[in-house]
């Protein structure tokens, strides 16, 4: 793999360990995949920062590093929102454990934003290199904006914010980029809300794995891609895909539409996706709500009172920029919480049934705390908390 003379120093280790091990850990990822060298990143968005995923020996790591970010880069969600972490019914020690975990990564000039939607805090732009992390962020940065980055691990998206660089293969290859099977709809119109692209997603990530699927017939709006390709990177292994003459790449004249197979989705595999089974919390915010979302769930709640308890994540930036809105859900008992999410956060874990309104929930719930999942709409969830 080629190297730059800088790179060379670097993995000489001129510019002190910490560099010489990131840059290691690149060529070592670029050996692997058959990258011919590194490119320079715009972002990124590093996972890993939950206490509970990188326990004791993963902080002593993060804390022995001693560098500095080189592009701008944010967290992935932790296990409590850090200013409401008691309220949260978040144990002190877990508190304080995460609290050092987060301290590590400020320490290397990470911005302490945790959220799985970086693209509402900063600009991300069409064509730009990434090196982001969470699967729902990958997804609609490389499908929804157009900007390219392959699904980095925790340390390969360190190392890139360190060097600055990332290793040139995969996603960042427009000949890595095309479409390679088709997906129609039955019943297109029938697809109206988040939820219902996000259940879409969870049916659509099971037929097409890791595969780059192009939807025809379909015309989502941003926040609607948003839940498709979440749920499609939670059941498949989905990093990219397109919408015909919707998604940027797929907006381009020299577009290439030729795939090997097409698979029609029936509308009513959809709707099996949805249940009604009695619930003891709800929680919306599965990839992070859109100021857009919080506006939206803000005129659902008005006026009313929630029943159980609603959990509402979004990111610090959005939670900021949106005060009205959040304290508009609030009133209503609802609580919107930043840095976290229904995932992660050990406070679900006491729940037996929660309703989400994404189809990435929908997958995740079961296994990550433990409770039976529904998936509604978000003028379903607001009922049921309400009634
Ligand atoms: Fe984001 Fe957590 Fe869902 S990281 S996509 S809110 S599982």
């Amino acid at each position: 793999m080629y190297l730059e003379p800088e790179e060379e120093k670097m993995q000489n280790g001129e510019y002190g360990e910490t560099m010489q091990q990131m840059l290691e850990i690149l060529v070592g990822l670029g050996k692997v995949f058959g990258a011919e060298k590194l490119i320079p990143i715009a972002s990124a968005q590093v996972s890993g920062a939950s206490y509970k995923t990188i326990g004791k020996w993963g902080l002593e790591w993060l804390q022995g590093l001693d560098a500095h970010v080189a592009v701008p880069t944010v967290l992935n969600p932790i296990g409590m929102a850090r200013d409401r972490w008691k309220e949260m019914g978040i144990p002190e020690v877990f508190a304080q454990q995460q609290e050092a975990v987060v301290a590590a990564y400020g320490r290397l000039g990470i911005k302490l934003e945790c959220t799985c939607t970086p693209y509402y805090v900063s600009q991300t732009q069409y064509g730009e290199h990434l090196a982001w992390a969470e699967s729902s962020a990958v997804v609609y940065a490389n499908s929804v904006i157009g900007a390219r980055t392959n699904r980095e691990g925790g340390p390969g998206a360190l190392a890139a914010a360190i060097v600055g660089k990332t290793p040139y293969y995969g996603l960042h290859l427009f000949k890595n980029r095309l479409p390679n099977i088709g997906i129609t709809v039955d019943d297109p119109a029938a697809l109206k809300d988040a939820a219902e692209y996000g259940a879409l997603g969870y049916v659509a990530g099971k037929i097409v794995g890791n595969r780059i699927p192009l939807f025809s017939g379909i015309r989502p709006p941003r926040d609607h891609l948003k839940a498709l390709g979440a749920a499609m990177a939670a059941t498949g292994a989905v990093a990219l895909f397109h919408v015909d003459r919707i998604t940027p790449e797929a907006r381009l004249p020299t577009f290439k539409r030729d795939v090997p197979e097409t698979v029609e989705i029936r509308m009513d595999e959809v709707q099996e996706v949805f249940s009604s089974i009695e619930v003891d919390a709800i929680a919306v915010g599965c990839p992070h709500l859109s100021p857009a979302e919080l506006d939206n769930l803000a005129g659902l709640l008005a006026g009313k009172k929630v029943n159980k308890p609603f959990f509402v994540f979004a990111a610090q930036g959005v939670i900021a920029e949106n005060r009205d809105a959040v304290a508009a859900i609030e009133k209503s008992g609802a609580r919107v919480y930043a840095d976290t999410c229904v995932v992660v956060s050990p406070a679900l874990d006491r729940y037996d049934a929660i309703m989400v309104n994404s189809g990435k929930a929908l997958a995740y719930v079961p296994t990550m705390c433990g409770a039976v999942a529904r998936i509604g709409t978000m003028e379903e969830c607001v009922a049921v908390a309400t009634m």
